[in-house]
């Protein structure tokens, strides 16, 4: 029987070994984790991340071929195959900070395997790591290997939080990066079979190491670099009278282009988009390429400029100030069908309203209040981030509540700024909801998730990403 080990039960971790177990009843998974509170969670009802259709697959192989344990060095030591799925944030002190990756758990659990090791074993790369750090990974493990041989693999996971399981079950390929060696042709033969069990062979991709471990960097600046494109023609579409739905859907049917992607919004976020530009900025810059470092950029500064400009467009609408207004804010959450907040825009977005003084009531479906406090109150590394402003004080941490319900999240409310399309936001009794607020009643749809002219007629004043302004906003000082 092959055994595989996975290090860190994360977002990206916990779901893909589950599908591994589920779609793989020969092998035995164990996903192991330093983090006490995170195993026993996934060992409880209440899995620690949300992810639909998640749960479903992990009771059916639970116990039976998937195993979620803290014994980090027994079962890697047991392991055949050893994914490496550990957390690679960006640096925050030292050099590179701000842009490189910090490889920290990466080189620990590296040493860790070389030390436990008493046979061969196939290392895969899985958390997305600056290129070339396969080729550190094996300096480590062959110069602390005593005699024991190791293969290293890049085998990136391009799964989307809210939709992983769907993504793992019918991924548009498998990536997997190798030396090109005879062992290496081996162990990239060996992962093959095991991907094998339930994707088609020719979606089954093999390159050389460094083609793998860039593919991913390359893959998400491009799919950021559509968002900060099509939200950058959202402002020029707000200053026109041209309608970004309208613009997208023509320029998406270019087959060439193709639909997706090409949503407008208050800004992208997620664990990924910005941290992998980064990195790939600083690989550039370390590399001599500094105009390629430049051209990356700026999808990062775009989607500063989108949040900022939301949050201008909130305050100058309502007469330029929302001092002691309260505010509603409707999701927190980087997307949809996730309980996941890193780099959610919503998080600068609040930071620039109550930077003019606001108090918000936050409603979302699956984010905690002590998530959303002690989102509200982090150090953000300080990136050319107009928004990424000092922590706040905890008079600010005060402006804040966080309820349960969107009715009570707006009531008495002055406006409502929706930051993540939750489907129950499409569905909601914006009457009764327009009928409890403060007027003028102001909604700023950051999803284009409403419908404008049904809120109009209630008599909203209704502001949505890239579309023809109210006459009311048109009044208003211009928004940079
Ligand atoms: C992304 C990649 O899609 C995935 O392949 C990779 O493995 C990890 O990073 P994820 O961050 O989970 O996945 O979600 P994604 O669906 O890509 O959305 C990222 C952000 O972009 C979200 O904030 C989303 O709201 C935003 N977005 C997405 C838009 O603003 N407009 C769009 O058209 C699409
Ligand atoms: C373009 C648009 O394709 C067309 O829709 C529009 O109506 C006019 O402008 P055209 O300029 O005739 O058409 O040719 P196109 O095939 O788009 O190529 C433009 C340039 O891009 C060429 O120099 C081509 O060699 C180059 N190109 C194209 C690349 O370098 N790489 C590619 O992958 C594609
Ligand atoms: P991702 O989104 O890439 O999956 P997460 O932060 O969700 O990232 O998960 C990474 C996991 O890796 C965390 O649960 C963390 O505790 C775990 N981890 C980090 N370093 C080690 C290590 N040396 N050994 C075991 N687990 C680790």
């Amino acid at each position: 029987m092959v055994k595989i080990c996975c290090i860190g039960a994360g977002y990206v971790g916990g779901p893909t070994m589950a599908v591994i177990a589920l779609k793989c009843p020969s092998i035995e998974v164990a996903v192991v984790d330093i983090s006490v509170s995170r195993i026993t969670a996934w060992n409880s009802d209440q899995l620690p991340i949300y992810e639909p259709g998640l749960d479903a697959v992990v009771k059916q192989c639970r116990g039976k071929n998937l195993f979620f344990s803290t014994d980090v060095e027994k079962h890697v030591s047991e392991a055949d195959i050893v994914f490496v799925s550990v957390n690679t944030p960006t640096k925050t002190r030292g050099l590179g900070a701000g842009k490189a990756a910090d490889l920290t758990y990466w080189e620990s659990a590296a040493r860790m395997i070389a030390d436990v090791s008493k046979s061969d074993k196939i290392v895969v790369e899985k958390s997305t790591v600056p290129v070339k750090t396969a080729e550190a990974i094996e300096k480590i493990l062959t110069h602390n290997s005593k005699g024991i041989k190791f293969q290293i693999l890049s085998n990136p996971e391009f799964l989307a939080e809210g939709t992983a399981i769907q993504d793992l079950f019918n991924p548009d390929r498998v990536l997997i990066g190798g030396r090109e060696t005879p062992e290496g042709d081996k162990a990239i033969q060996a992962l093959k079979a095991v991907y094998a069990h339930w994707v088609p062979q020719e979606r089954i991709l093999t390159t050389n190491l460094w083609s793998a471990e860039l593919s991913k960097l390359a893959a998400n600046a491009f799919l950021a670099q559509r968002i900060s494109s099509v939200n950058a023609m959202s402002a020029l579409c707000e200053a026109t009278g041209a309608n970004i739905s309208e613009v997208s859907y023509a320029v998406g049917k270019d087959t060439r282009i193709g639909p997706k992607f090409l949503n407008a919004s208050v800004g992208f976020g997620g664990s990924c988009f910005q941290k992998d530009i980064l990195n790939l900025v600083y690989i550039c810059e370390c590399n001599g390429l500094p105009e390629v470092a430049e051209y990356w950029k700026q999808v990062i500064k775009i989607n500063d400029y989108q949040k900022n400009r939301f949050v201008n467009r909130v305050v100058a609408s309502m007469f330029n100030t929302v001092s002691n207004k309260k505010i509603a804010v409707l999701g927190f959450a980087f997307k949809k069908d996730t309980g996941d907040t890193r780099e959610t825009p919503a998080i600068d977005v609040c930071k620039g309203l109550l930077g003019d003084k606001a108090r918000l009531s936050i409603y979302d479906p699956q984010v905690t209040e002590d998530q959303i406090q002690r989102d509200l109150t982090m150090n953000k590394f300080d990136w050319d981030h107009p928004l990424h402003l000092q922590p706040m004080s905890p008079t600010t941490v005060k402006q804040v509540s966080v309820v349960w319900d969107a009715y009570e999240a707006t009531k008495d409310a002055h406006g409502i700024c929706i930051l993540t399309e939750w489907d129950e936001f499409k569905t909601l009794d914006y009457k009764k909801i327009y009928d409890n607020m403060q007027k003028p009643a102001f909604i700023f749809d950051g999803r284009n998730i409403v419908d404008m002219d049904k809120l109009r007629d209630i008599g909203f004043i209704v502001y949505s990403i890239g579309k023809p302004l109210d006459a009311w906003l048109k009044d208003m000082p211009a928004v940079a």
